[in-house]
């Protein structure tokens, strides 16, 4: 049956003709319509406008949405929400001093998620893993990228994204499978890093091929794990089997990696705290998404993207939450956007239009998702009554959704 909200107080990101993005000051614009209807067919939206244009139909479910607010799901394009456990020591470790890279040079780190995944049966991760998919949809997501890279065997990196294809398998919500073998070196391959890399192309990417288990690849370009070198070989070995780049990059230094990641056609460039006047110029004329990751600079204390500044040069931003064990250890995307408001300094509008519509962009589905938009599926977001939008971000760490909507259903 159809369904046919009414009394819509604010209906956000209408997008009348397709966008697949929104660059530089067109960020500050969020189409959005005051005492709205939304008429949902089947998994898609069919229509939408002023209640004074609401259409008289029979047969079917009406829905009062009355001082409600209503907008397109979160896109969280990049999460590593496939995992073991957690690092609840490490939280302590640098609550009393340690950083991020003190622990990691421990054998903390990703190394630590790579120990305890190979250790714990597919089923398991599975199971943990669906909790936190679960979770985050309630709070509003309704696609999500995730990676593998806490492997870092040919088993360990076949597993999680078997873990992902049973996600896919198992729920309705758009969800991309990234590649990220080269996260990190394992022990044994720290002073040998080609013979890793070796491994990483002529062994996991042809099995993951193989099995169709990626539809993107990912390194950690980064000072201390793959230099821009070892990154291009990756991507490219990547790309021969179709799997187009979005790459981890910029996080604690600059080392021209943004400009390699554009010259190999990334479809994304990931963290981005760190941001020279030479990256923005490559970016520039791109169609490579920055995506900035503010619950990763809160949660360990590193510079947030500069946004402002990128926006200003005429560049998109999109942004997403990174969840994941070691940096991010939440999902919540209403949280990303109210921190992308008070610490990056982005407005309401940017801030949603980053989460939604360049989310999808960075996530390859911004034909079919991100905006409300006429034949786009019906991912939509109900806020319980609010003030206004504004509410979302003003509100931090509250919860204000009401209920969700994928394909047509709510979850
Ligand atoms: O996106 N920066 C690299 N990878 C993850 C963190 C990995 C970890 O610490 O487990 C990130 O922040
Ligand atoms: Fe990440």
């Amino acid at each position: 049956m159809q369904k046919l909200f009414i009394n819509i107080k604010e209906l956000l990101q209408v997008r009348t003709s397709p966008i697949d993005k929104v660059s530089g000051a067109s960020m500050a614009d969020l189409p959005k319509i005051d005492n709205a209807f939304l008429l949902i067919k089947k998994d898609s939206i069919e229509n939408f406008g002023p209640m004074s244009e609401c259409p008289n139909l029979e047969n079917i479910e009406i829905i009062d949405a009355k001082g409600k607010v209503i907008l397109p799901t979160w896109v969280d394009s990049h999460t590593h929400i496939v995992y073991a456990g957690n690092r609840i020591q490490e939280f302590v470790d640098r609550i009393n001093g340690l950083s991020y890279e003190e622990i990691a040079n421990r054998g903390g780190g990703i190394l630590n998620s790579a120990k305890k995944l190979n250790e714990t049966f597919e089923e398991e991760i599975y199971e943990q893993s669906k909790l936190r998919l679960e979770e985050v949809m309630h709070q509003g997501t309704g696609a999500v990228e995730i990676k593998s890279g806490y492997g870092l065997t040919i088993e360990g990196e076949l597993k999680m994204l078997r873990v992902i294809k049973r996600l896919k398998e198992n729920y309705r919500l758009p969800i991309k499978a990234t590649f990220l073998g080269a996260h990190a070196f394992p022990i044994e391959y720290k002073e040998n890093h080609s013979d890793y890399i070796d491994l990483i192309i002529n062994e996991m990417l042809p099995k993951i091929a193989a099995e169709n288990l990626a539809d993107y690849i990912d390194a950690f370009l980064e000072t201390g794990y793959f230099s821009v070198e070892e990154t291009v070989k990756i991507m490219n070995a990547g790309k021969k089997y179709g799997l187009i780049p979005k790459i981890h990059v910029n996080q604690f230094t600059a080392i021209e990696g943004i400009k390699a990641c554009v010259e190999a056609g990334a479809l994304s460039v990931d963290h981005l705290e760190i941001v020279t006047d030479e990256d923005i110029e490559v970016l520039k004329n791109s169609n490579t998404m920055p995506v900035a990751l503010p619950s990763c600079s809160y949660f360990i204390s590193i510079p947030y993207t500069p946004a402002r500044k990128m926006m200003q040069a005429g560049l998109p931003i999109a942004l997403a939450t990174d969840f994941n064990p070691g940096t991010t250890p939440s999902g919540n995307m209403n949280f990303v956007v109210a921190t992308a408001c008070i610490k990056m300094k982005m407005t309401p509008e940017e801030a949603i239009n980053a989460a939604t519509i360049n989310g999808a962009y960075a996530m390859g589905i911004s034909k079919t998702h991100g905006s409300i938009t006429k034949g786009k599926k019906a991912n939509i977001i109900i806020t319980k009554p609010l003030t206004s939008y504004y509410q979302i971000p003003y509100e931090f760490g509250n919860n204000l959704i009401e209920k969700v909507m994928i394909d047509g259903e709510f979850i």
